[in-house]
């Protein structure tokens, strides 16, 4: 296809403003699936996504479109992901496409994320429409909602399209918005070919999948190409693009993207970023790739069970080979035994890969909490990256400690600005900036992110009821007085429940977790000392007092059914406990102590 016949887009918007709603509504204005193929949301593809309402994974649409000057368009669709955690994904796939839709809730307004997305964009130069959605809601301003993103964002919002992506309302317009006002790809079909790899996954029928922007040359069946990062040799077998159906055309040419496979068995073998080129004429440079995503937030993942651990090495196995920012290796605990030590993007990712182990490999986990990475500067001058608590060096060997800073910006409806100030300060928060736009108040903190991952977000949304929005980036590391607080039971340290804290925070944090436990862990036949220490010196201290548990005293005289089932369900309960010296811990106090702010 001509060039100047080619627009590739993406659309960026704050979680629920209606994305791939009206993703979906250019798919079916469009043609790409018949009424019987048209699910709804055929962009989010995954169980989980489709539950919480989140598009995780960015994929890549190709839309025929007949405009109104009479000629056939190919618009290439990036969908991207709405979450904070995810806003590396959005930045790679910006990086592929000329320009971006802007939508915009008309009744709900911009967004933390609508800003964080809509700057990614205006660096990648893109040119941007914004699109007022949901004008079909009786709570819809768009007047005020056009105002406010010239106001915050800096935008001219004058011509938005205003549309309805669940009525459909308007849908042509943006069709035509995107034909008239973003520009086509530029690209030269003679010159020695680059593609830019945006993202692989692993197929079970076809390997693992490659998805491309074509910049210069051209990709055909047969051909062989080049990693040029890698320096691999492959040939391709597969060249297509998605309607969202996988149509094999053969051949891709400057401008288009789509995908190839090329007989890989290894998704390691596919560097999201790199370079591909022909091996009989190499272009001389690789494009400018992207910074690899690299996890921020670590956990120890442990089977209830020892004997599930292979189960566990190759569920996240699977795992990892459709998610390339995912990592894990062995870790053992005094405490859980045989696991896992895993790095996520954030809190979301975590959650996501912990529920997808439970629910698609049937895996019952205990989850340590979870960990920054602290570079931990030693008196000999040597520097230690640090992510897990148990590996914490002799503090007399110890300099100082540095902990990575985030940048927040916060923006929340003014009645909660207090609490959520005071929310701030309690986590060490510095106050960066307040500003109002368009009746909301917009906040920019800075936060040490080991504040952040523990419950932030919930809190930000309950004190706010879910009003406020949050959006964050990395903003380097700084000197902390932190010290590693351990938990002991019975003077055992149980290693899976210590973290890293403010000193200013430990005795605080210590307090509450030997409360909670003490309520969770269930009384014995002796008494239990629930102890919080750093060093050895103990900040809070809580005492179990014993008991004589027999279940089946309860059902005396009872028949011996009932007898048995709860019999069955006290070794139910087993299962699920870990032992501590002679002291059972419950499953749930673990996921307690991970909630603990
Ligand atoms: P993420 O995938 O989480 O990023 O969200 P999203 O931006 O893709 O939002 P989605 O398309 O899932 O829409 C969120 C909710 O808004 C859904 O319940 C939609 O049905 C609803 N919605 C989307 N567009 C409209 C609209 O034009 N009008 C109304 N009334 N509701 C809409």
């Amino acid at each position: 296809t001509d060039l100047s016949h080619i627009r590739n887009f993406s659309i960026i918007a704050h979680i629920d403003h209606g994305k791939s709603t009206l993703a979906d509504r250019l798919i079916q204005y469009c043609g790409g699936l018949d009424a019987r193929e048209m699910r709804e949301q055929v962009l989010d593809s995954m169980d989980i996504e489709r539950e919480r309402g989140i598009t995780i994974k960015a994929q890549t649409v190709r839309l025929t479109y007949k405009a109104d000057d009479g000629k056939t368009y190919q618009l290439n669709l990036m969908d991207t992901p709405g979450h904070v955690d995810f806003a590396y994904e959005v930045s790679r796939s910006l990086a592929a496409c000329e320009g971006s839709l802007l939508v915009v809730d008309a009744s709900q307004g911009v967004e933390a994320q609508t800003l964080a997305n809509v700057y990614q964009a205006i660096d990648h130069n893109h040119e941007i429409v914004p699109v007022l959605n949901k004008i079909d809601l009786p709570a819809a301003e768009p007047d005020r909602i056009k105002q406010q993103i010239e106001d915050v964002i800096g935008l001219d919002a004058s011509n938005a399209v205003m549309i309805s992506a669940k009525t459909g309302l308007n849908i042509k317009d943006v069709l035509e918005a995107i034909v008239t006002r973003l520009p086509p790809p530029k690209g030269d079909l003679e010159a020695p070919l680059k593609a830019l790899v945006v993202d692989s996954w692993y197929d079970p029928y076809l390997g693992v999948v490659i998805l491309v922007r074509v910049v210069d040359g051209e990709l055909k069946v047969g051909q062989k190409i080049r990693m040029m990062a890698t320096g691999a040799t492959k040939e391709a077998d597969r060249v297509g693009h998605f309607t969202p159906k996988a149509v094999q055309s053969g051949r891709l040419g400057p401008g288009e993207m789509g995908f190839i496979t090329a007989g890989i068995k290894d998704i390691r073998e596919t560097k999201v970023g790199d370079t591909i080129t022909e091996e009989r004429r190499p272009a001389a440079e690789p494009l400018e790739g992207f910074k690899p995503s690299v996890p921020v937030v670590f956990c120890g993942l442990f089977p209830t069970d020892a004997a599930e651990f292979e189960h566990l090495r190759e569920s996240l196995g699977k795992l990892a080979l459709n998610d390339a920012s995912f990592q894990f290796e062995a870790e053992t605990s005094a405490a859980l035994g045989f696991g896992f030590r895993c790095g996520f993007l954030g809190l979301l990712h975590l959650e996501i890969i912990q529920e997808r182990l439970e629910r698609e490999f049937n895996l019952d986990l205990i989850t340590t909490a979870p960990s920054v990475i602290y570079k931990v500067h030693m008196t000999d001058k040597s520097v230690i990256d640090m992510h897990n608590p148990a590996d914490m060096p002799d503090p007399i060997r110890i300099d100082h400690i540095d902990e990575p800073w985030i940048r927040a910006t916060i923006m929340l409806p003014d009645e909660y600005l207090g609490g959520i100030l005071a929310l701030c300060t309690e986590r060490r928060g510095q106050q960066i900036d307040l500003t109002y736009v368009g009746g909301r108040a917009m906040l920019v903190y800075k936060l040490p992110l080991n504040e952040v991952v523990f419950d932030f977000y919930d809190r930000l949304k309950s004190i706010s009821r879910g009003y406020a929005s949050f959006d964050y980036q990395m903003d380097g590391y700084e000197t902390g007085d932190l010290v590693k607080m351990s938990i002991l039971v019975n003077a055992e340290p149980v290693d899976a429940l210590s973290t890293i804290v403010h000193r200013s925070q430990a005795e605080h944090r210590g307090r509450l977790l030997c409360e909670r436990l003490k309520e969770l862990i269930p009384r014995q036949l002796f008494k239990i000392a629930v102890q919080a220490a750093i060093g050895s010196r103990v900040i809070a201290r809580e005492t179990i007092s014993a008991m004589r548990k027999d279940v089946l005293a309860k059902c005396y005289g009872g028949d011996i059914s009932r007898k048995r089932k709860l019999l069955d369900k006290q070794k139910e309960g087993k299962k699920r406990m870990r032992q501590f010296g002679e002291v059972e811990i419950p499953q749930s106090a673990f996921i307690a102590a991970l909630k603990m702010g």
